[in-house]
């Protein structure tokens, strides 16, 4: 009777300490490995990588629009969001935050490129910025309209200036 106790006894501590010792390797680490990170140059046609920037959640840098993907962000989804919404500056953080704007605010700065640590949650090998960090992205402005243009001239009457 009891070496049968001692033996089941046994075996259900080994259960358990296989048990936590799996559970204790599955930690998943996708947010913070310490791979290379490596920003798409040219994540659309006519877009380019600007840097890493600083954010922080009281003072965006980019305030125009944005969305958090469930774990599907790239800089690539990010930039095809923002041209489609016409906006010239795109930005990643957090590994799922895409944010778009015209502008750059004041309170972002340019850091380090390595301060963009977290890999996109959709692309492990792409920086999707930080902890109040943003990976950004711009597009030249589209050409600006030129205004009223001069009229060269009709019938022989040419333009001679403008005359007080
Ligand atoms: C890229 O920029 C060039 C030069 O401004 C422009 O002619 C072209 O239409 C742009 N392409 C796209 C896809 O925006």
């Amino acid at each position: 009777m009891a070496p049968t106790i001692v033996t089941s006894a046994l075996a259900a501590l080994l259960l358990i300490c296989s048990a936590s010792f799996t559970s204790a390797t599955v930690h998943h680490h996708h947010h913070y490995e310490k791979r290379a990170l490596t920003p798409p140059a040219a994540p659309a046609t006519n877009w380019t990588y600007l840097g890493c920037y600083t954010d922080s959640v009281g003072a965006r840098g980019l305030t125009s629009a944005g969305y958090n993907s469930g774990d599907s962000m790239t800089n690539e989804a990010c930039v095809s969001y923002c041209a489609g919404k016409n906006y010239i500056y795109a930005g990643t953080e957090y590994a799922g935050e895409c944010y778009c704007g015209n502008k750059i605010q004041t309170t972002s700065t340019l850091d380090d490129d390595s301060t963009c640590n977290m890999a996109c949650n959709g692309d492990a090998t792409e920086p999707c910025g930080g902890s109040n960090r943003l990976t950004v992205y711009s597009t030249p402005p589209p050409a600006q309209d030129p205004g009223p243009f001069i009229n060269p001239g009709v019938d022989g009457y040419h333009y001679q200036g403008c005359y007080r």
